[in-house]
């Protein structure tokens, strides 16, 4: 029930570019069920958040009513203090075919500009808790725009990956132009950008798009293993590590940060523990 009630006010919220979301709700009412993806706690000790996209039929488009699923998930695992990280996959076809162009299709620039569209996008950069993208198969314009959302990007040896919007006449809108040009450089994500080309797993593993590649049927289990050893340090300082990270402020907020672990417990007990030998017990505190 509480999942209906955030749903559906912020669904309220978009009201006006959001038709197909309202069926996406009304599915939690009756079976408590998602209608776009499968939500599941992994690891050996349940503290790996899992969330599989599952619109198959379209390859994993990214349309309102699955991404606010993926928000809703997102904060279930936000509030759930078992949680310490996140894994996000698809399918072996696709991660995500990209935006939903069909939905897309007859809106307006007034729809866009004045609805703020792809707004409730952002929920999956803003989760405190690392986020690590599996990717198999496709991750093209929104697709690809999601995984760079994601803190760390593991591919299959399939994987492909590309803005292919200029083809569809128009540009990335997830944050496609700033991500991929921090994360491959400049000329590369030009060429992807203006000409829609695809990278393989392979050519993102050497770019530095994503850190890792896998065969197909061992990525997702690597992920979750990547999951389960960040889940067994602090919460609280994994979440000022990612901020760190992420802030296009740079040095500044690193120092900040770095400077506030020293008010947390867990900084005490970590170098405690490494003085004395032994494993530190955080306490996320
Ligand atoms: C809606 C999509 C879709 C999409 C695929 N489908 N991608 N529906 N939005 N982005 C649907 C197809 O219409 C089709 O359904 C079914 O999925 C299978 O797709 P096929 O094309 O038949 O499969 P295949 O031949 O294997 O080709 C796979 C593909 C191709 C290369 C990935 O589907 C493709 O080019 N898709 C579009 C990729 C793209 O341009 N992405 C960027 C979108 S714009 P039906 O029912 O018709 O058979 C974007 C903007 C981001 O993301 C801006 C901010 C977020």
């Amino acid at each position: 029930m509480a999942l209906l009630c955030r749903s559906t006010a912020l669904l309220l919220k978009h009201s006006k570019l959001l038709p197909s979301a309202l069926a996406a709700t009304r599915q939690y009412s009756s079976g408590g069920q998602y209608q776009y993806i499968v939500v599941d706690k992994k690891g050996e000790k349940k503290n790996v958040g899992f969330i599989q996209l599952n619109r198959p039929k379209a390859l994993n488009a990214l349309c309102d009513g699955l991404m606010l699923e993926v928000g809703e998930a997102l904060d279930t695992f936000e509030a759930d203090s078992e949680v310490g990280a996140i894994v996000i996959t698809g399918s072996e076809k696709a991660f995500a075919a990209g935006a939903d162009i069909k939905e897309m299709q007859n809106r307006t620039f007034q729809e866009c500009y004045g609805g703020n569209f792809l707004a409730h996008w952002n929920r999956v950069s803003t989760v405190k808790k690392p986020v690590i993208a599996a990717v198999n198969g496709f991750a093209l314009g929104g697709g690809c725009e999601f995984a760079m959302m994601c803190d760390i990007i593991y591919a299959g040896e399939k994987a492909q990956f590309g803005q292919p919007e200029i083809l569809l006449g128009t540009i990335p809108g997830a944050g496609g132009t700033q991500r991929l040009t921090r994360a491959v450089g400049k000329s590369l994500a030009m060429e992807m950008v203006l000409t829609g080309d695809r990278i393989s797993a392979q050519e993102a593993k050497q770019s530095g798009l994503v850190s890792k590649v896998f065969p197909a049927d061992q990525l997702v289990s690597e992920a979750i293993k990547c999951g389960e050893k960040i889940a067994g340090n602090s919460k609280l300082v994994s979440a000022m590590a990612k901020e760190a990270v992420n802030a296009a402020e740079g040095n500044r907020l690193e120092k900040r940060l770095f400077h506030a672990t020293f008010a947390t417990e867990d900084r005490k007990e970590g170098m405690t523990a490494f003085v004395e030998k032994r494993k530190a017990a955080f306490q996320d505190k």
